[in-house]
Formats: C-alpha cells, sequence, structure tokens
C-alpha cells in the first residue's frame, strides 16, 4: 500500500485529482470506479475545476459507481444516481450513455447485480477505482463481515451504516436498508484503486485498514491484497496509525517516492 499524507483535506483532494487526471490524461478511454459520500464532494468539484480551466476531458471515459441503494428510482433525489448527476456527470464532458450505477430500482436486484458485474468485465475492467472508507471499515456497501471474494450483489446495511446516511433522508426509517454493491474481490480486480479518507472521525478505521489484521471485520483491510493500491489521508485521518514515520519517509508530504 501507498500511504500518503497529507496536511489537510483541500491538498488531499487535489492530489487525488492530480492521480485521476493522470490516469485519464495517460488513457483517455480509461474505465473509472467512481464512489459517492461526502469525502468525494471536493474530489469531484477539483476534477469539474480541471475540466473548466485545462480542458481535462472524461469525454472518452467509461464510469462504473461502486454502489446504489436498493429501492430507489434514479431520479430519486438521495438516490446516487442524482448524487453523481449533481457532483460530477453535469459538471463535465462525461458521455452519460457510458456512466454506470447498479439499478437500484430493479424488479430483480439479484440479476440486476449478475448484469452489472458483467458489464464491468465487457468494459475490460476497472482501470482507477475511488473508494471511501467508512468509520466501520466498509468499502462500497461491504459491511464488516462481508466475503471477501463478493462480487456485485445485495447487501443490507448496517444500522451504524444507516445512521451515518440518516443526514441525506427524512429519518432513520426511510434511509434505505438494502443497497446493491460491488463486491470486495470484484474491487480487488481493478487495475489500481485509490481511497481516499480525511477528517479524525475516519482515523480508528484507517488504522485497522492499513496496519490491522486482513480481516472481513474490516472489508477495507483487503486493499492489502491489492498490488496497487493508494492511500490518501489528511492528517487527521492518519492519526491513529503507528508508522507515519515511515510514511513520511517514503512519500514525504505525501508526494510520489523516486521509485514512483
Ligand atoms: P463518507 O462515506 O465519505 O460520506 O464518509 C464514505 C463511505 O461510507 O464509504
Amino acid at each position: 500500500m501507498k500511504v500518503l499524507i497529507l496536511p489537510d483535506e483541500h491538498s488531499a483532494m487535489q492530489r487525488a485529482a492530480d492521480i485521476v487526471a493522470r490516469t485519464v490524461r495517460n488513457k483517455p478511454d480509461a474505465v473509472l470506479g467512481l464512489a459517492t459520500g461526502g469525502t468525494m464532494l471536493p474530489l469531484y468539484e477539483a476534477l469539474a475545476q480541471r475540466h473548466r480551466d485545462e480542458g481535462l476531458s472524461f469525454a472518452a471515459t467509461t464510469s462504473f459507481n461502486l454502489d446504489e441503494y436498493i429501492g430507489l428510482a434514479p431520479e430519486h433525489p438521495c438516490s446516487y444516481h442524482s448524487y453523481m448527476r449533481e457532483a460530477f456527470f453535469d459538471r463535465v464532458d462525461i458521455d452519460r450513455t457510458r456512466t454506470h450505477l447498479p439499478k437500484g430500482d430493479a424488479d430483480d436486484p439479484q440479476a440486476a447485480s449478475l448484469e452489472y458485474e458483467a458489464l464491468i468485465e465487457n468494459a475490460g475492467g476497472i482501470d482507477l477505482q475511488l473508494l471511501g472508507i467508512g468509520q466501520n471499515g466498509h468499502i462500497g456497501f461491504n459491511e464488516p463481515t462481508a466475503s471477501l471474494g463478493s462480487r456485485t450483489r445485495i447487501k443490507t446495511l448496517t444500522d451504524s451504516t444507516r445512521r451515518a446516511n440518516q443526514r441525506y433522508f427524512n429519518s432513520f426509517e426511510e434511509t434505505p436498508r438494502y443497497a446493491i454493491t460491488m463486491g470486495v474481490a470484484t474491487i480487488l480486480a481493478s487495475r489500481k484503486c485509490l481511497l481516499l479518507a480525511t477528517g479524525e472521525a475516519k482515523a480508528d478505521a484507517v488504522a485497522r485498514m492499513v496496519e490491522g489484521p486482513l480481516s472481513a471485520a474490516c472489508p477495507a483491510s483487503a486493499l492489502q491484497l491489492h498490488a496497487k493500491a493508494t492511500i490518501i489521508l489528511d492528517d487527521a485521518a492518519a492519526g491513529q496509525l503507528t508508522l507515519t514515520d515511515y510514511y513520511e519517509n517514503v512519500h514525504p508530504q505525501g508526494r510520489d517516492s523516486v521509485f514512483d
């Protein structure tokens, strides 16, 4: 794992935007794995700004989002379809016909999950997968005890995840209980992945992911198996790591090492 520690959220997001931009410039038709959540909003803002100011183009990219709530139509204001339109798709030149999210409103969500997995494969697999991390160590909606060999499927959300997401809904009861999510093995199959975590609330989950045992109890720890996983943190999210001196030594101020 490459652990890059930046002094604050803004510099962490700029660093992440550098990696996304480099991926897209090197391979204009890259397949991007996209994520939602509060952490990602400033990253999408930074990418939209680079599109406006520097002509960074997503026109030839294909995208697959990690997850979507079951029972919410794409038009629902709290769906991840809506999130992606507002945060990113409407603000860059991505071809909407090549953007994909799981069909949370499918009559048969199980079949929709299998189709989604096949679509990713048919697109040639994911070049760069963006990830956030839940306070409970989830990636996508792979909650603690999710199989490390899992593929896209239906998951039941934990109460802690529903409480964290309740802020977008009117009440806990209204917060969806089920989602379609890429599995841990789907995420591990990406050629590169980039996990972003900011703020003190993520510090414990980050320490378990990076330095804890490989365990389904912390699904993000599965990234220890990924050959090209980059973790971008601000100081607060890195606060419970014990090998910080080493990470700083290898990647001073979050820069690439001489061997990158
Ligand atoms: P957040 O969500 O960015 O809103 O904290 C991250 C996640 O749950 O993966």
